[in-house]
């Protein structure tokens, strides 16, 4: 086993040992995949400003999302078909962010149901879901969620209909995969994630088989949102979840300013600007580039989160410094996951918690809370500057 020093070696294992299309999902943007891309590449046009000769003990990581200690500003996102990327892999990885002391969302899309992962889990997770055409599973999934003890929902808004993903057509993805002979060739060198996948009932999406009436394909994303989803979410129907929930709660997939402003209005505890990982609007915004608009139009409301292109501690930073309260890892953590299962996902956890340690340190600080502006070279043009509509 070679010395794995950061994400991108925990990459690399998971790529040999996940069957190519579950990788290929994960691995993915809409179309051109320009703001796949940018998500990472935009963190690196950001410099940090080093600052020597403080003291830097006593360090503190520590914060909060939405009035909940976390141990660092990282949460686990909410990403669908987690458990083909290994087997049971919402329960392995809500196991390893509730050690950690940092949340695990599980998506509506995820392979263990809630009652699954709420069996298996130490502490509360948050718990994402989709508006659906059929209000009665929306209602009946929030109640799962609310018996199951989640400490928060999350409504994700940008996908009320699928970006293409080309690979995913190409690879005709499915959950669990269908036995084609180019399948089973490719599972065939996959043995670790094949043995595992026989070893357990769940391989299709538990929290949908059996509770929703008349969707006549479920092992097909695309197919179930095409058919599910509903395509005439408005705010209204956004308050009546938060109504129907009535905890706390958290808007993702905002990135655009008025749009922010119309989700604090929406009673948000806290939004999460986020362009779903690239996997939405080609062509948008990458998240870090978004975020200091929106934190300039509602960041005294509503607390503002980030995802999209986080691949290291050094980007946390960045992300806090621009302004975000916390941020999500979604890719990094999955890398973990199909890597080493729990700790691989442990792992991921601890890589970026060191260099997000290591870094503020570098900068000059000690506490988290302390990160701002002041610690950032931006370039002038970062946020764009764009011809008036
Ligand atoms: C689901 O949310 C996806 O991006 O595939």
């Amino acid at each position: 086993m070679p010395v794995i020093t950061c994400i991108d070696d925990l990459k690399r294992i998971y790529a040999r040992r996940t069957p190519k299309m579950f990788y290929d999902y994960a691995e993915s943007g809409s179309y051109t995949e320009q703001t796949f891309r940018d998500n990472t590449n935009d963190f690196s046009r950001i410099r940090l400003r080093q600052r020597v000769a403080r003291d830097l003990s006593g360090r503190v990581l520590e914060t909060s999302m939405i009035g909940q200690k976390v141990s660092m500003p990282v949460a686990l996102a909410p990403v669908g078909s987690t458990g083909m990327q290994c087997p049971d892999g919402e329960i392995k990885a809500a196991r390893a962010a509730a050690a950690f002391g940092v949340p695990f969302t599980l998506s509506t899309m995820s392979i263990c149901s809630i009652e699954d992962v709420a069996a298996a889990s130490p502490t509360p997770f948050w718990f994402q879901i989709y508006a659906m055409r059929d209000e009665d599973f929306v209602d009946a999934i929030i109640e799962r969620a609310r018996a199951a003890k989640c400490s928060a929902l999350v409504v994700t808004l940008d996908l009320q209909i699928l970006g293409q993903r080309h690979k995913d057509l190409k690879n005709g993805l499915t959950s669990p995969p269908k036995l084609t002979l180019p399948n089973l060739i490719n599972m065939a060198t996959k043995p670790r994630w094949a043995l595992g996948m026989l070893q357990t009932p769940r391989r299709s999406f538990r929290n949908v088989i059996g509770h929703v009436k008349g969707v006549k394909d479920l092992s097909n994303l695309t197919a179930w949102a095409n058919e599910q989803f509903d395509p005439k979410l408005d705010w209204s129907k956004v308050t009546r979840i938060r109504d129907q929930w009535g905890g706390k709660f958290i808007l993702k997939g905002v990135l655009d300013p008025d749009d922010a402003r119309m989700a604090a209005d929406a009673g948000a505890d806290a939004i999460i600007v986020s362009n779903h990982g690239g996997r939405q609007l080609d062509g948008a915004l990458s998240s870090i580039r978004a975020l200091p608009s929106i934190v300039r139009a509602v960041g005294d409301r509503v607390e503002v989160h980030m995802d999209g292109g986080i691949r290291t501690g050094q980007d946390v930073l960045k992300a806090v410094a621009m302004g975000a309260k916390s941020t999500y890892i979604g890719r990094s953590f999955i890398y973990g996951l199909g890597a080493m299962g729990q700790a691989g996902v442990t792992k991921a956890l601890e890589i970026i918690q060191k260099e997000l340690d290591i870094t503020m340190a570098l900068c000059g600080e000690r506490n988290i809370k302390d990160l701002g502006r002041h610690n950032l070279l931006v370039p002038k043009d970062f946020e764009g500057d764009w011809a008036d509509q």
